[in-house]
Order: C-alpha cells, then structure tokens, then sequence
C-alpha cells in the first residue's frame, strides 16, 4: 500500500499553492508586459538598397558609439505582409533612446549595430498585404523599444503596421514625430489608473513632475484639457514657470528653491501624480509623514531613472522595483482601501492609441511641444547631448528629410 501523506504535509502543500500560484502569476504578467515589444516581428532588410542611419555597435556615451553610417541596408521593399516602409520625415528623441545606447543590455534584446531612435513621422513608401495604410499616407509611429534593428534615425524605416497610425491633419508631419513615445507613456498609464473613467474631475488636483520635459508637457495638457483635472501642478525650474502654465497647469513649483513636498502639502495634497522621475521620488511622495497623497490617490511613476549615468538602471532591483511596488499597494488596498494605488508602466508601441491621439490633437486639445529642431542626421550626437542635460524642454525633434547634408 502506498504511504499516505501526513495532514501536516498536505497544509503544507495547500499553502505553498496559496502563496505561488498568485506569486506565479504576478511575475509572468509583468514578464510578459515586459517583453511585449520583443513580440513585434522585425521587418526584412534589402541589403542592395542603401540609406543614410545614425547606427551604434557597442555601448557607451552617445559621442563616442553614435556614429553616421552612409551605406546602411534599407528595410525591404515592397513591404513584407504586415510591415509599413517609411520615408523618414522627422524624429524625435527620448531620454531611453540614450539609456540603451550606454547600457550594457543584452544583445539579444537590442541587436547590434542598431539604429537609434525610436519616434518617428512620415510618408508610407510601402504597405505590406494586411495592413490598413496606403502607399503616400502621413504616419506617426513608436517602433519597438527591443528586438528590432531598425530605428527612427535613418532615411527609411520600417515595422509592423500595428505600431503606427495616420498623423493629425491640423499639425506639420514633421511635428508630430514628438508625440508617440511620450503620448503613449503617459495615456497607457493613466488608462491603468482608470482616469479616463467619465468620473468629473473639476475638484481634482493631479501633481505632474518634470513637467517642462517630453513627458511633463504631454501629462500637463493631457490632464488639464482632457481628463478635466480643476488644478494641475507642475514642478520646474523658474525659467519653465511660464511654459508650464501656458500648456494648463494652475500652479507651479520651483523645485530647485522648494522641495515639492512642501509645496503639496501646503495646499492639502494631490489626488493623483504623474512622475517620470529617479526612484528616490517614489520614496519621497510615499512617505506619509511628506502629506502629498490623498486618500485613495493615483500614483503614475513611468519606471524612470535619471538623465545621469547611472549603473542603477541596469540592475535588476531597478527594473523589478516598479512591479513590486505596484503589486504591494495593490495587496495593501485590499486591507486599507484609502491607501494610495501605484501604476507603472513600460510604454508599448499601439497604432490604435495613437489614432486615438492623433483625434484628440485634431480636436485642439493637446498639442506637441518642442523646444528644439536639429537639421539632418548628422545632428544627432548634438541633438543628444542637448537631452542629455536633462534640461530640454518640450521635445527635441530631428528634421531627417528634405536637409541637404554633406558627408562628413
Ligand atoms: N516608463 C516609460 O515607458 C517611460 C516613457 C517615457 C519616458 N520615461 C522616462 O521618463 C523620464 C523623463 O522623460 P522626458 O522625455 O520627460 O525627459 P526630458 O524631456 O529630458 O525631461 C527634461 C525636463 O526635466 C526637468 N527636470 C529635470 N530635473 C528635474 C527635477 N528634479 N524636478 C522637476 N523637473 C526636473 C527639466 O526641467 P527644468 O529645465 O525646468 O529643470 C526638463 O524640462 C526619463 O527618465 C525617461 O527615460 C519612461
């Protein structure tokens, strides 16, 4: 006969069910949000055909890895099913097109030499069979942040159709290369949160961090003019004071003279926040002693580090802090349920949020903001280093078609 387990074995089991069948669970649905990108089929290239691109094929400071390759493959035309060719009209670039040319990553996650950059606008030269778009058509796009060798600072680029969508008509195709990445980031998090609910939020006050940057000048408009936020307060440096308020925000704050909790405090705190800041301001708008939480709060930190080099943002306790926290405030509000939600997000490339957009922009609601035009790919070491401050405002754009450029 064979031995019977004991009572004490099956609890056992019966709990350690109980704890890793939910523990499984969580991991492989932040694994799976995770590597999302790497799902997109990469577009085949035509070695014959060649292009000018901004290509690394080591990492390290942009200045040093970036360089301007005359004669790199274009993607193949006519469009393979599924996949769009673009003639490249402009780029705009983001503080992670940077992040993944100086870290070590894994190369299977970012095939070397890559072509950098990831936002792009301009005219399909080829649809692939299945796809919705038409040789001719204005287009805007986020190509995939892993796996695929082409990028957004070339003359041609290419992708899966479902990255991209038809640009806004009121706006010039060459400025609305400055809206996905930073649009995307910003509508996918406050979708988790569940802000585009038709709830009315005239006494609301949504605190938006950074918010002369990319990100900040998207989530001030976006929060004021189309989620209904009443007060929107945004932190810069004084000489952002004005910018700031002219895109929607109510109030500011100087956190180079005042530290943001004390302002938040002072008019009672926020009812949610959008932060695309360093970790240590998780910890600092956490902090109940800090009151810049409300009751039952929203708080959209987008998986951020700094503009610095920083070996944090390749470590491992980095990239699972967002999950983690995410995870706990949710468990946690199972028994307290005015502590504050936590949603983090890595941004996914999505054609039909970005047709979304492109009708919320045609309805004059947001507008891309750019502080800054380079001219021609070979400013695009330059244009990098203006974003590496970390000081840009709005976003910087790179005219790649129609400049008349000499090789250097
Ligand atoms: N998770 C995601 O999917 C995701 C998506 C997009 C972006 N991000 C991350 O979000 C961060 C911001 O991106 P971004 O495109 O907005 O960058 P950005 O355009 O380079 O941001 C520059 C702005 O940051 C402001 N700033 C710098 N330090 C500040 C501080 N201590 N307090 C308040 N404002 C400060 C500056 O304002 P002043 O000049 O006035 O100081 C400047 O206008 C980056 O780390 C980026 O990688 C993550």
């Amino acid at each position: 006969a064979r031995p019977q387990p004991s009572v004490a074995k099956m609890r056992l089991g019966a709990a350690a069910t109980i704890i890793l069948v939910p523990f499984a669970s969580f991991i492989g649905h932040e694994v799976w949000q995770v590597t999302s990108n790497l799902r997109f089929p990469v577009a085949p290239s035509d070695p014959t055909a060649t292009m000018r691109a901004a290509v690394y094929g080591i990492h390290g400071k942009t200045k040093d890895v970036l360089t301007m390759d005359e004669a790199r493959a274009q993607p193949q035309q006519p469009a393979a099913p599924g996949f769009i060719v673009i003639r490249v009209i402009a780029a705009a670039l983001n503080p992670v097109d940077f992040k993944q040319i100086r870290n070590s990553q894994p190369g299977f996650l970012v095939p070397k030499p890559r072509i950098a950059g990831f936002d792009v606008s301009g005219v399909v030269l080829s649809a692939g069979e299945g796809t919705d778009f038409k040789v001719g058509e204005a287009v805007y796009g986020m190509l995939p942040l892993m796996g695929s060798a082409w990028g957004s600072l070339a003359e041609v680029t290419a992708a899966d159709a479902r990255c991209f969508a038809r640009a806004p008509t009121t706006i010039p195709l060459e400025a609305a290369s400055a809206l996905p990445l930073v649009g995307l980031t910003v509508m996918q998090v406050f979708e988790q949160a569940g802000l585009f609910a038709g709830e009315k939020r005239k006494e609301q006050t949504m605190l938006v961090q950074a918010a002369a940057g990319g990100v900040g000048s998207f989530a001030v408009q976006f929060a004021r003019h189309v989620l209904g936020f009443g007060r929107v307060l945004g932190t810069c440096s004084a000489r952002n004071a004005e910018y700031v308020r002219e895109l929607g925000a109510t109030a500011t704050v100087d956190y180079t003279h005042e530290p943001f909790e004390e302002a938040v405090r002072a008019i009672g705190g926020v009812d949610a926040v959008l932060d695309p800041m360093a970790w240590s301001y998780m910890d600092r708008t956490l902090d109940p002693a800090n009151g810049v939480l409300r009751p039952g709060a929203n708080y959209c930190h987008i998986l951020s580090t700094d503009w610095q080099e920083n070996s944090a943002e390749a470590s491992l306790v980095t990239v699972l802090q967002g999950p983690y926290q995410k995870w706990r405030s949710r468990f946690l509000k199972l028994f307290a349920p005015d502590s504050p939600q936590i949603f983090t997000t890595p941004v996914q490339p999505d054609g039909a949020g970005l047709a979304r957009l492109a009708r919320i922009v045609d309805d004059g609601l947001v507008r891309p903001v750019i502080g800054r035009y380079f001219d021609g790919l070979g400013s695009a070491v330059e244009a990098f280093e203006y974003l590496e401050t970390g000081h840009a405002r709005g976003k910087v754009v790179i005219r790649v078609s129609g400049v008349q450029e000499t090789s250097a």
